[in-house]
């Protein structure tokens, strides 16, 4: 989605708004533009397509005078990319820039309404009616036009705005859509996320809905939606610039595939304490978790694959009834939720737009929030009523890798956390549990140092029409990841079915030589699953297992068989996910495709 990027200090800002666009990439755009006060005048530059577009046009910035500036990648919403629907909007004068990220959802009632006032608009954008309608209310006082205008706008915004009568000073303000601000000697920022300025600062502060923030190069003014200043916690970001780089590595997908078993030791390790499952922030009592008669886990994308896997894994060691919801579809139908219901909310990016919604609905009806956010200070991570950090570190690939498997942790740590206040598991049940948790990081290097086997699958069937996942049970909540995975960076046409349920439909699908692949790795239901496998055989499809080491029956069925180390029966999604995340992409690396890009996605859903 949109990029946000501001600028205020002594340095010429040009260069540091494009650096910061760059590292906003990752996040998905079609253009790119910036806005720069130069001697008392805006000056707007931008176009459609790669950043290097404005790149060449500015020699890198270095051609634009100036040290206060606001820039914007754009992720098209309203209207196709192209020039002139790029950011930054002026306005009818030319006084004000706008650069925004979200959705106006009343912005054809404000269109109508500046259209008879005399505006006239020349993009197709939802944004340029903020511009027009900040000049439409200016009273000289852009702080109190902000609030004039925020009253009018229905929908989400995370905005920049330059003023040429405002040569030291510009203004920012954020509805469901993120922003930060980070703090420098004697230079300030704006940001969509903290890559875009870690370089300069590691100091931010984050804002919250319908906050304004007036930034000049030495100071920060945060006014809250009462017209109050305010001060806000500055928190220090424990990461660095290189954590956000690739680091030698190709794509910062592999990079990522490659860091998990990192991830998921700092996910788990310091949370087992003498064998016991401790939650710093999670404060479930046993009388708590008594009175709780539904658990929902509502998520989207990836983490709502991590949801079903996690239905699974808390329905067996909790005990409870436990539904799991995309949030686009919860968030709109009514669900059932008291305040005897507990919400766990699944989010990389915390920022989510459906997700947020979700969270904000289930809270309204009276539920309990416990996220899972690998992005601290983001939305969900402040509004829910706890929060689990994932520590995956930033995640840059639109497909995720290290924040689904470290979420997964998280799954198993609070099922194991909630089984334990309410006396579930056996001591040795435990143990056994506990200690596999725990073995994780180790049994996921084992898989990363075996590589070479899945590239090899890949170089077998990169040029595959269609690749159906199949599985049963935990098998099928990973399955449903690997297609994922497989369709969103290669292109190939995939679907994920419970094994059981093909012969319902999809099994005329398949045909001489389509590759069916099987994680089977669930011993109950191990018989079944090479049922299924025989029935996609006897109809021309090949057959790629993914099986746990030491089962030398899956062999003798199917065609190709990876094997991953053998674990507890409720963790096998945490390894079985590894190989499918290197075939998709090794897959896209052969086809070519632009990996950590991948056309019309983009990292951070923060639009409906
Ligand atoms: C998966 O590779 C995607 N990046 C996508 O499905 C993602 O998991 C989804 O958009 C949810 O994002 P979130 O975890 O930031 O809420």
């Amino acid at each position: 989605m949109c990029g946000i990027v501001g600028y205020i200090g002594k340095r010429q800002c040009a260069p540091i708004l494009l650096d910061g666009l760059g590292r906003l990439a990752y996040r998905g755009y079609d253009s790119a533009g910036m806005a720069v006060l130069t001697e008392g005048k805006i000056q707007v530059i931008k176009a459609k397509g790669r950043l290097s577009v404005l790149e060449e046009r500015t020699k890198n910035g270095t051609t634009v005078e100036g040290s206060i500036g606001i820039a914007h990648t754009r992720w098209a919403t309203h209207g196709e990319p192209s020039d002139v629907n790029s950011h930054p909007h002026i306005s009818q004068s030319g006084k004000f820039a706008v650069v925004h990220n979200g959705i106006i959802e009343n912005y054809r009632k404000l269109r109508t309404f500046l259209t008879e006032k005399g505006f006239t608009f020349m993009s197709e954008t939802d944004t340029e009616v903020f511009a027009h309608l900040i000049e439409y209310y200016y009273n000289g006082n852009l702080v109190e036009t902000m609030w004039k205008v925020m009253r009018k706008i229905e929908g989400s915004y995370a905005l920049g705005v330059l003023c040429d009568d405002y040569p030291d000073s510009f203004l920012a303000v954020r509805k469901d859509s993120p922003l930060i601000v980070g703090i420098g000697e004697g230079e300030n920022f704006i940001a969509s996320d903290v890559p875009a300025i870690l370089k300069y600062t590691k100091k931010v502060c984050y804002l919250e809905d319908n906050e304004i923030v007036v930034l000049k190069k030495d100071n920060v003014t945060v006014y809250n939606a009462d017209g109050e200043t305010i001060d806000k916690e500055i928190c220090t970001i424990n990461w660095d610039v290189a954590s956000a780089e690739k680091g030698g590595y190709e794509h910062f997908m592999f990079k990522e595939i490659m860091e998990q078993s990192k991830a998921l030791q700092d996910t788990i390790h310091p949370r087992i304490k003498d064998g016991e499952i401790v939650l710093d922030n999670i404060v479930l009592t046993s009388e708590y978790l008594n009175s709780v008669d539904k658990i929902f886990i509502v998520a989207c994308g990836s983490a709502y694959h991590v949801g079903v896997a996690g239905k699974y894994v808390i329905e067996s060691l909790v005990g409870k009834p436990t539904e799991v919801d995309l949030a686009s579809e919860f968030r709109y139908r009514n669900p059932i939720v008291t305040d005897r219901t507990l919400i766990i909310i699944i989010s990389q990016s915390g920022e989510t737009a459906d997700t947020i919604a979700a969270m904000r609905e289930a809270k309204r009806l009276g539920g309990r929030v416990i996220s899972i956010v690998n992005v601290v200070g983001s939305t969900i991570a402040k509004e829910s009523d706890e929060v689990l950090y994932t520590w995956a570190g930033p995640e840059i690939a639109v497909a995720t890798t290290k924040a689904y498997s470290t979420q997964l942790a998280c799954m198993y740590l609070l099922g194991i956390y909630m089984s334990q206040k309410l006396g579930k598991l056996s001591d040795a049940e435990q143990k056994a549990l506990v200690a596999a948790v725990k073995a994780l990081p180790e049994a996921v290097e084992k898989i990363l140092s075996c590589r070479e086997n899945v590239q090899f699958m890949a170089s077998r069937f990169y040029n595959s029409k269609n690749i159906f996942f199949i599985g049963r049970n935990l098998d099928y909540a990973v399955a449903l990841e690997g297609s994922l995975k497989l369709k969103e960076i290669s292109y190939i046409h995939s679907e994920a079915y419970a094994a059981g349920e093909l012969k319902h439909g999809t099994i005329s699908l398949i045909e001489d030589g389509t590759l069916v692949v099987a994680p089977a790795t669930g011993e109950r239901l191990f018989d079944k699953m090479l049922s299924n496998i025989r029935e996609v055989k006897a109809r021309g499809a090949v057959v790629m297992a993914i099986a746990a080491e030491g089962n030398t029956a899956i062999a003798e069925e199917a065609d190709y068989c990876l094997y991953v180390p053998k674990t507890h029966p409720l963790l096998t999604p945490s390894l079985t996910v590894i190989p499918m995340q290197l075939f998709g992409y090794y897959v896209a690396s052969i086809k070519g495709c632009d990996i950590d890009k991948p056309r019309n996605l983009a990292k951070s859903v923060t639009v409906e």
